[in-house]
């Protein structure tokens, strides 16, 4: 923290190796390390600087996923750092505690650089979640759980491979924060696991092998009103979700990723990697635990728009080959918002392929899926949001601002793939 109060941060983009495999040393690239990069933290009402400096030999940007922060300072593919350059964005942060996560953005490459390792989380606290009897110890009963699907080819990661479909790379394992067949001794009786989906393509359906309940305390944007009990929470890429798992003395208890269930048909299921399973996480617990407070009945207060003070509605129609029918131009403004109103999205996945939805700077509320009430792990503050094949889902936002004519915030299809390739959209607020 500098004299001005202001919390600073250092991230370097570098390339290094790492041994995922004893004795094979594989090329990878980190923020202050070999693969990923540290967890950011933050509190609301304070101003951040990070000092990015990229020593690849490759342009890149930093975006931090989820940051309700003015455009010059978003990360996109506007704020491109030359090999050997430095940028230093500023903020301060104006929005409840949640798990964000930061990632590189280049237009045409966000896929490569994300699958060499650049990625980290980025978490915000406020004053009612430092008071909440939550597992808060951080990598004690709170701990991050960064998902990826890799696949080697000698000591290398083999990046090209792509089924049939053309959702994009698709792993042939998984790793939690770079780490293969990871496992975590725990010794406590509530254990909180905030799961980001770092994978650019692979989506995930979270659970546990015995088919325990685990209680769904947060979504992309912040804390839900209440917990949601649940056995299943599905994640696609760029999507996070915050569960408080119980544990019994002595046991073991495995996260794995099921078969999916809302994936489009069969074929699309089948060659989109939707029927794998993934053994993910074992936690391991102690013999002894420590005993944990009751879970609040009540977390935070997210205060999303409900789309009744909507001043414009918008449709968005997903296709690989572009949104609403166009592919990203650099120099194109798509859509222009007026700063402090809501509107509501509308967007349906007219392909044949499995897309998502995310839009920066903002947090937005999922009011309808195909019609219907969201399910409870939408119910929540969203910037991402899955939309298999012939879905349509309506979302509210607002967009509080600061104006900036000149510098768009995106809007796009989180598999990174399909983004590289056009899925992507840019909008200014004014
Ligand atoms: Cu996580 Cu525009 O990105
Ligand atoms: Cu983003
Ligand atoms: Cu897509």
């Amino acid at each position: 923290v500098r004299g001005d109060g202001t919390r600073v941060f250092d991230l370097t983009m570098q390339a290094g190796h790492k041994e995922f495999r004893a004795g094979s040393k594989t090329p990878t690239w980190g923020f202050n390390g070999d693969y990923l990069g540290p967890t950011l933290r933050a509190k609301r009402g304070e101003k951040v600087q990070v000092r990015v400096r990229n020593t690849l030999d490759e342009h890149s940007t930093v975006h931090w996923h989820g940051m309700h922060l003015p455009a010059r300072m978003d990360g996109g593919p506007h704020q491109m750092v030359a090999p050997g350059a430095s940028w230093a964005p500023h903020w301060t942060v104006h929005q409840p505690a949640a798990t964000l996560w930061y990632h590189p953005h280049p237009h045409g490459r966000t896929e490569k650089h994300v699958q060499r390792g650049l990625a980290g989380m980025f978490l915000l606290d406020d004053e009612r979640s430092a008071k909440l009897p939550l597992p808060k110890r951080y990598g004690v009963d709170d701990l991050p759980v960064v998902v990826q699907d890799v696949r080697f080819d000698g000591a290398d990661f083999d990046h090209d491979h792509r089924l049939m479909a053309n959702s994009g790379f698709l792993g042939d394992r998984t790793m939690v924060n770079g780490t293969l067949a990871p496992y975590k001794v725990v010794q406590d009786e509530l254990v909180r696991l905030r799961l980001l989906n770092a994978s650019t393509a692979r989506v995930y359906d979270f659970g546990f092998t015995d088919g325990r309940q685990f209680s769904l305390i947060g979504t992309d944007g912040g804390l839900l009103e209440e917990p949601a009990a649940l056995e299943r929470v599905q994640l696609s890429p760029g999507e996070r979700a915050e569960i408080v798992v119980r544990m019994e003395p002595g046991e073991r208890a495995v996260l794995r990723s099921f078969p999916q269930k809302n994936y489009g048909d069969f074929w699309q299921t089948r060659f989109n990697g939707g029927d794998d399973t993934f053994d993910v996480l074992q936690l391991r617990a102690a013999d002894t635990l420590r005993p944990s407070p009751e879970l609040p009945a009540e977390l935070g207060e997210p205060k999303l728009p409900d789309g009744s003070d909507s001043v414009r509605g918008r449709f968005f129609g997903l296709q690989t080959s572009g949104i609403n029918g166009k592919a990203m131009a650099m120099d194109r403004i798509d859509e222009t918002v007026t700063r402090g109103t809501s509107e509501t999205w509308t967007v349906r996945n007219h392909d044949g392929v499995p897309h998502n939805f995310h839009v920066h700077d903002v947090q937005f509320r999922v009011l309808e899926v195909d019609g219907r009430q969201p399910p409870p792990e939408l119910r929540g503050a969203k910037d991402t949001v899955f939309v298999p094949s012939g879905r349509t889902v309506k979302l509210a936002m607002r967009f509080t601002g600061p104006a900036d004519p000149d510098t768009p915030y995106m809007y796009h299809c989180h598999l990174l793939y399909h983004e590289d390739g056009g899925m992507m959209g840019q909008f200014v607020v004014v």
